[in-house]
């Protein structure tokens, strides 16, 4: 299938290594450019009725007759855009008339266990309703269609065993590739060995060595003998079958059918686009992980724009980790695997590099994540001496801050994740090792620890609201907590769905809070009031799901997300 991008990429203009430092002199490095042709949003076309389903069916297969909580997608030819949505449990799905326009589309399913019994399904979207009974098989790959969570609750292991795998194998690929291999124990020391040397940006299609490997400095994989051996009983390397039953979770049921996702593609086959946030114009703004680009998606047209600024350290990979937007709605971006940040006028379209000054930090410093303050002052953390550092970019002046209380140091672990600005520019940070937030205040500069109430709950992104209240992602606890920065307080509530391992947590305007993570594609919305969790399964396996954002500037909020590991970009629509 084509898929109509135009490049037109400008030669690169002005050597790429002088940008480090304080330097604020903007510098265009290059510009990518990717128009995607054709209309996606079809006006109702005249013969239909308004609410009337362009094109609907029922979804079977012989095992089970009408099936409930199928995800049915739709994808026009040509087009980057794909429409999902859920079938009832009377089997039935139904495309809004006002999401898919005449045309001919592509039809897939995500339904754990079953395939499409015609593979390639295409149907025709015309001028009146079109109706199209969707039949599947039993698959005869259930391994590949398996999320994390699906293999961690299928796995033997002792809960130790099965928490070393979901943190050091799930960020860079899906468990799949781990059970499926056919190392023994031996084997597996090797491939320990080789897992260790790849960035943490990487993904299975998209190796980046780690410039630390030689540093002793990242150790994801911490693989010890112990390790190799569990592995190797459980993979396949003593033969092809599995020696434990695959354990599936339910397909999505009630509410959780109830939804629309759409989704973008990405220009490049092997964008990894980690952060997407939108803007107040409907845009959504988005860095690539392995690659020091800064895209932005127009959902209204389907345009894609990517301006490319490469690592300014040569032999460091440039990949941004994180994107904010300051109050002029101007992406800031950090560099994963180095002391450096960007800012990106969208006006001008060009980055200005900054880094931490040398003198005050270690050579092995990363700046992975910022905060903007309400005006435009620039929180950065540096991870190797636990500080943070307040950045004016007016000024160019620096202001190193330490981010935890002497005694707190004093009781190790402890490693500042993602951090924020609340609305009088005091930062706080998620301390993932030490299970707290640690706060920096603005003015006086004095640091301040507060623990939270589940232990070794492995605090990771965060939003803050107008309250000043952050709603933080509890990846090890597997909980959703708020902390009342004003009072210190906090509250935690138990994801229902085990290993949902939440990265980021984002509040929308209308109470509802959202949340997402590496390893079970589900988004989840919970009701503050009621409780209650929805959670919606996305089109497919190992979407790889980083930080989340709430666009709350409309009439009802929506959610956005990148899917690092499937070069999209996708809203979540519930219907009700
Ligand atoms: C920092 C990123 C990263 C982490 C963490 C990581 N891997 Fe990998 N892994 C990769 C990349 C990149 C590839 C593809 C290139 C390759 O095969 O080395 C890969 C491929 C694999 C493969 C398939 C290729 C083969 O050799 O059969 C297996 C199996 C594997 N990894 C196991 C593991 C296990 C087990 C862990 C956790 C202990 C792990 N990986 C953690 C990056 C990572």
């Amino acid at each position: 299938m084509n898929r109509s991008f135009v490049e037109n990429r400008e030669p690169p203009s002005g050597s790429k290594d002088s940008a480090p430092g304080m330097s604020l002199n903007a510098k265009k490095i290059g510009l990518r450019l990717w128009l995607a042709l054709g209309l996606f949003f079809a006006v109702v076309p005249a013969g239909m009725a308004a609410g009337q389903p362009a094109l609907t069916g029922i979804v079977s297969s012989d095992a089970e007759g009408p099936m409930g909580g199928v995800l049915v997608s739709a994808k026009r030819m040509n087009s980057i855009v794909t429409i999902t949505v859920v079938t009832g449990k009377d089997g039935r799905y139904a495309f809004p008339a006002d999401r898919l326009a005449p045309g001919d589309y592509q039809i897939g399913i995500r339904a754990v266990g079953y395939d499409l019994a015609t593979p390639d399904l295409k149907v025709t979207v015309g001028g009146k309703q079109s109706k199209t009974d969707i039949k599947l098989n039993k698959t005869k790959n259930l391994p590949a269609q398996l999320s994390d969570a699906e293999w961690l609750m299928s796995i033997p292991g002792t809960p130790k065993q099965k928490e070393w795998l979901s943190t050091s194998c799930v960020f860079c690929h899906s468990l799949t590739h781990v059970l499926t291999s056919k190392y023994d124990a031996e084997g597996w020391l090797t491939t320990f060995n080789r897992m260790s040397n790849w960035s943490g940006s990487s993904a299975f299609f998209k190796p980046v060595l780690s410039p630390w490997a030689n540093h002793e400095m990242i150790s994801f994989t911490k693989g010890d003998e112990e390790q190799a051996k569990y592995l190797a009983s459980i993979n396949l390397s003593t033969g092809p079958e599995f020696k434990f039953e695959l354990k599936t979770m339910p397909r999505p049921q009630g509410d959780d059918t109830k939804v629309i996702i759409t989704e973008y593609d990405l220009p490049r086959h092997d964008a990894e686009p980690h952060d997407a946030v939108s803007d107040k114009d409907g845009m959504i703004w988005y860095c690539d992980f392995a690659e020091g680009i800064v895209g932005r998606l127009n959902p209204k047209t389907g345009e894609v724009k990517e301006w490319e600024d490469p690592s300014p350290r040569p032999g460091f990979p440039g990949g941004f980790q994180a994107l904010e937007l300051d109050s002029q709605g101007n992406p800031w971006v950090t560099r994963h695997e180095l002391n450096g940040f960007a800012k990106f006028d969208k006006k001008t379209e060009k980055f200005t590099n900054m880094s931490l000054p040398e003198n005050q930090v270690s050579p092995k410093t990363r700046t992975t994540f910022l905060a903007i303050t309400p005006d435009d002052k620039v929180w950065v953390k540096d991870n190797v001496d636990f500080k943070a550092f307040w950045f004016d970019p007016h000024t160019g002046r620096y202001l190193g801050r330490n981010q935890y209380p002497d005694d707190v140091v004093k009781t190790p672990p402890h490693n500042i994740y993602g951090i924020r600005s609340d609305s009088k520019g005091n930062e706080y940070g998620a301390d993932i090792d030490g299970s707290g937030i640690a706060r920096i205040d603005a003015e006086t500069g004095k640091a301040t620890y507060y623990p939270t109430p589940a232990p070794n709950s492995g605090p990771r992104r965060m939003h803050i609201d107008s309250d000043d209240r952050l709603w933080i992602g509890e990846y090890y606890a597997n909980k959703i907590a708020r902390f009342d920065t004003r009072t210190g307080q906090y509250h935690e509530w138990d994801h229902p769905v085990n290993w949902f391992s939440p990265y980021d947590v984002a509040p929308a305007k209308d109470g509802n809070i959202w949340a997402g993570g590496m390893s079970t594609d589900l988004i989840s919305r919970m009701n503050l009031k009621t409780g209650k969790f929805n959670n919606y399964l996305m089109p497919r396996v190992d979407t790889n799901v980083r930080r989340v954002d709430v666009d709350n500037t409309g009439a009802r909020p929506v959610f956005w997300v990148g899917e690092n590991h499937q070069s999209k970009i996708a809203k979540v629509e519930p219907l009700e």
